[in-house]
């Protein structure tokens, strides 16, 4: 993705120097910086606190992350130690669990299949999200206008994204798409990394409260949903960001379609149904307070919620697989309840 003229990716890795390079999300959108990250404890600890974040973004970056750990240290217990650590760090996105077996069984055999290995995690997402472009801009019509929640764009992967992929697809087939971007509290990743991405990409689009989402589509102003996905069970249910329910149930109450982006690294043949993905609950804190600069740019904190009550905070939720029309995958557009089969065979 270009950013000031250049070219990024959202996380990379230098072996040489083991450093591991990613863009600080926590930043975005007021200031864009880089990070680097000496050792694996420092990557996890980013991924911890979503300087990166994002299914594709977080398993590219824990893939690098336990190959710093081979390169510092090849010992069975240290990169054992290290496996535990990175793996610590957030337990819904299966990408992340997908590359640190990868990576650490590909350490096993030697140093150098480990940093291999890494590589191979983040230029598979790249070039999967690339895919998921290509065939979800099959189901976009010129001129649609597309809802999508939290950030499933280029900052959530590699490169490309996978909810967005197809509106960049569609945009450079000229079909001018114009993205609905849910808010997404409580850390607001659709107001403020989505509109980001798009702004940037010169793509037409307005934030929206999340709670205005039925509004629209009662008004007939939305023709599809594209979201992401942290993980798919079996039976095709889906986990991701926390809200992601609501917009399903609604779009189906309203016979608009919804569509879930995400490469087969998402997908999660262990896990029978929903009921079985674990749920990160995050702090409280994300939802009581907001970060964000005054209008002179200072940036600031504040407390949006009235003093001495608590709040909860489930990061995620599992749409079911009858609210959902197709999921985009790197190999095709697949119905739920058919991915096992299509993703062992095609
Ligand atoms: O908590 P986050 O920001 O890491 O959330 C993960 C996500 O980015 C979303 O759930 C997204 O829609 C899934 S695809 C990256």
């Amino acid at each position: 993705m270009i950013v000031n003229g250049e070219h990024y990716k959202t996380v990379w890795y230098d072996p040489d120097t083991n450093i591991v390079y990613m863009i600080d999300q926590t930043k975005l959108p007021f200031s864009f910086e880089i990070v680097e990250l000496k050792n694996y404890r420092e990557t996890a600890h980013a991924i911890k606190t979503m300087i990166v974040r994002g299914a594709g973004a977080i398993g590219a970056a824990a893939g690098y992350a336990m190959a710093q750990a081979f390169v510092e240290n090849d010992e069975v217990a240290f990169v054992q130690k290290a496996k535990e650590v990175i793996s610590g760090t957030r337990p819904t996105a299966v990408n992340l669990f997908y590359a640190v077996d990868k990576v650490f069984n590909a350490g096993r055999i030697s140093v150098s299949e480990a940093v291999k290995a890494s590589f191979e995690v983040a230029e598979e997402d790249e070039k999967n999200s690339k895919l998921i472009g290509e065939f979800g801009n099959e189901v976009i019509k010129k001129g649609d206008r597309i809802l999508t929640h939290c950030n499933a764009g280029w900052l959530a992967f590699v490169d490309y994204g996978t909810a967005l992929s197809p509106v960049y697809t569609a945009a450079e087939d000229g079909k001018n798409p114009f993205v609905f971007v849910d808010e997404t509290r409580p850390r607001s990743q659709g107001a403020r990394l989505t509109a980001w991405e798009l702004f940037h990409a010169g793509i037409d689009h307005r934030i929206i409260a999340d709670n205005a989402a039925a509004f629209y589509m009662n008004k007939g102003d939305i023709d599809m949903v594209i979201v992401g996905a942290d993980r798919i069970a079996a039976n095709g249910d889906v986990a991701n960001k926390i809200g992601t329910l609501g917009r399903a149930i609604i779009a189906s109450h309203f016979g608009i379609p919804f569509y879930v982006a995400a490469p087969s690294s998402t997908f999660d043949n262990d896990c029978v149904s929903g009921a079985a993905i674990p749920i990160e609950e995050r702090s409280e804190d994300e939802l009581l307070y907001h970060t964000g600069p005054t209008r002179d740019g200072i940036m600031t904190e504040i407390r949006l919620a009235s003093p001495g009550s608590k709040g909860l905070n489930p990061a995620f939720d599992v749409t079911p697989a009858s609210l959902i029309t197709g999921i985009i995958t790197e190999k095709g557009i697949f119905k739920p309840g058919e991915l096992q089969e299509k993703l062992r065979t095609t």
